[in-house]
């Protein structure tokens, strides 16, 4: 979780590197979706487009459908990396039940937080490849040849609603409909906070160290539980 621009797809990227865990962009998934032709999309995702290109989020029945169909890779054997999604409280509660149904849990939720005077610089700055998706930003991660990808010579671009008016839209509806859901995952002790200011590897590794304690914790306290019950 975190405002749009805090860093969560750089870092989801970098954690899928380290632990092999599948990684599900919803935004990611609307964006390939935007680069078929105009036949190839439902009007669900004609009108999703629109609702993404303006900056708004788009409606919670079009975004669930699509990860449905992605369900697949909540059983990827190497965990799974929601990023982006869910991002409204009933998008929260529908993968609750979706997680229950295929008998699953959340091993954490972590919350990026950075102030908003950064995030539009690290916006304003950012680069995708249009071929593999990578993210650089033209200070912070530039290219090392401008406008092209290092991984893959693809061409890079800036996003659409990376636009002035778009981020507005996009950071006032991140305060509106997704904020509270900090509170609803501190609530269930699911709440992981990270400072995402300084380079991307500092806060991929404190990051990663929050959630090896966090781990450490869980299995220190089945143990704990084990023992107990094997004593009375
Ligand atoms: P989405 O693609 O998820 O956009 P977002 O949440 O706005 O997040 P961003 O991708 O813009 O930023 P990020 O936090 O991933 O940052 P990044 O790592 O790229 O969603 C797009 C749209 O799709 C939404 O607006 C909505 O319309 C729709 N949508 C998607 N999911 C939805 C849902 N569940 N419900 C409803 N609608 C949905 O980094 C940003 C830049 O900063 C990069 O240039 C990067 O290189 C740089 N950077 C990263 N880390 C650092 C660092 N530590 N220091 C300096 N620079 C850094």
């Amino acid at each position: 979780m975190g405002a749009p621009g805090v860093g969560k797809g750089t870092q989801a990227e970098l954690l899928n590197r380290r632990m092999g865990a599948c990684h599900l962009s919803t935004g990611d998934v609307f964006r390939a979706a935007a680069s078929r032709a105009d036949c190839e999309q439902s009007p669900a995702m004609q009108a999703a487009l629109g609702f993404m290109r303006r900056g708004e989020l788009v409606p919670d029945s079009t975004v669930w459908e699509m990860v449905r169909e992605r369900i697949g890779c909540l059983q990827c054997g190497g965990g799974f990396i929601l990023d982006g999604f869910p991002r409204t409280l009933g998008q929260a509660e529908s993968l609750q039940q979706l997680m229950e149904s295929e008998g699953l849990a959340l091993t954490a939720v972590v919350s990026y937080e950075l102030p908003a005077s950064e995030i539009v610089a690290r916006l304003g700055g950012r680069r995708t490849c249009g071929k593999c998706k990578a993210v650089y930003h033209v200070t912070e991660r530039p290219p090392k040849s401008e406008g092209v990808c290092d991984r893959c010579n693809g061409r890079l671009f800036q996003r659409e609603d990376d636009r002035p008016e778009s981020i507005k839209v996009r950071l006032e509806a991140y305060e509106r409909s997704t904020a509270p859901l900090i509170e609803f995952y501190k609530n269930l002790g699911l709440l992981v906070e990270v400072p995402a200011k300084g380079s991307p590897d500092d806060i991929f590794e404190s990051t990663f160290t929050k959630l090896e304690a966090r781990r450490v914790r869980e299995v220190a306290q089945q143990v704990w539980v084990a023992v107990e019950n094997h004593r009375y």
